[in-house]
């Protein structure tokens, strides 16, 4: 207990010697207030870092990695930096004008995190995937998938439910003809999600498509074993049969 508030001291203490350093008056502001208070310029600037999973280097230039006094906090050199007014400049008019307008509601203001959930850029994860896999193929979407499911897992950052991979391996098959490349996905995804029927019933599609109508029927088989009430699973036994 006693450690725990020494540390917390100690982090507390490092992070106002660090914050210390920062100027109170500001020379470039264009979109925040030029007369902004210390406290409220950091409170905006730690949740801007947050929202993107970004340090305050990714937006200023640091001379010296490590060393906080060496930041020119002033300095536009950096693009995150000037992508990031245009961002401020778009979420004040999404909240004061586009967002009351579309709903007459005003109980809700957009945040940066709104989008970008803690990552710098705010894709969706089925399109981070299918990007991956239009230049690289199948096997670097899913060392893509493997990746990102290690980092951030749990945060809300990227959508893990069993959806997502059924959508790439959907779009896969139907708007690119790569079947080998949609029954890797549906398979990583059985790997990941072993209890979804719906994944089997895909790779019975896919066994079709190809005319083997055994591992067709093996696979409804194990959709239906998940799920005996499935009536898509249902409908495409009775079709099978036929
Ligand atoms: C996502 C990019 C981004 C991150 C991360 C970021 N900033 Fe900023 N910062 C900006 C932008 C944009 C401005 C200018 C805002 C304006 O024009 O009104 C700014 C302005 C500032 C200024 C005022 C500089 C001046 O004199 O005009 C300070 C000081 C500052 N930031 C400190 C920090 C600190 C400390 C951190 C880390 C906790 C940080 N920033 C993280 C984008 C960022
Ligand atoms: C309405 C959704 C939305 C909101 C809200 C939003 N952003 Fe973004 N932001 C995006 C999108 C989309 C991209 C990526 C654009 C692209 O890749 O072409 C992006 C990209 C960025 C980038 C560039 C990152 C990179 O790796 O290219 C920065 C910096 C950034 N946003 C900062 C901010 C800040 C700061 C805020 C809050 C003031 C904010 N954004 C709010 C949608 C949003």
């Amino acid at each position: 207990m006693k450690n725990v508030a020494l540390c917390l001291a100690l982090f507390t203490l490092l992070a106002t010697t660090a914050m210390a350093q920062v100027p109170d008056e500001y020379t470039n502001l264009k979109v925040l207030p030029k007369d902004i208070g210390k406290r409220e310029l950091l409170g905006t600037m730690k949740s801007f870092a947050a929202a993107l999973g970004m340090r305050c280097s990714d937006c200023h230039v640091q001379e010296t990695p490590g060393d906080f006094s060496s930041f020119d906090w002033a300095s536009d050199k950096l693009n995150n930096k000037k992508v990031a007014r245009g961002m401020m400049t778009m979420v004040q008019e999404i909240n004061s004008n586009l967002l009351p307008a579309a709903t007459h509601e005003h109980d809700f203001q957009v945040r940066c995190v709104t989008c970008h959930r803690g990552v710098e850029n705010p894709r969706t994860l089925d399109n981070v995937l299918l990007k991956s896999i239009a230049k690289d193929g199948a096997e670097s979407g899913e060392a893509k998938y493997r990746e990102l499911r290690e980092t951030y897992y749990g945060s809300g950052s990227y959508n893990f439910a069993p959806m997502t991979l059924a959508t790439v391996a959907e779009t896969l098959a139907q708007k690119d003809g790569d079947l080998a490349g949609a029954r890797r996905m549906v398979e990583l995804n059985l790997e990941m999600n072993p209890d979804h029927a719906d994944s089997y019933l895909m790779l019975a599609e896919l066994d079709l498509v190809g005319g083997h109508k055994d591992a067709a029927r093996a696979n409804i088989d194990k959709a239906l074993g998940l799920d005996p009430q499935h009536s898509h699973a249902q409908r495409m036994l009775k079709q099978l049969e036929q």
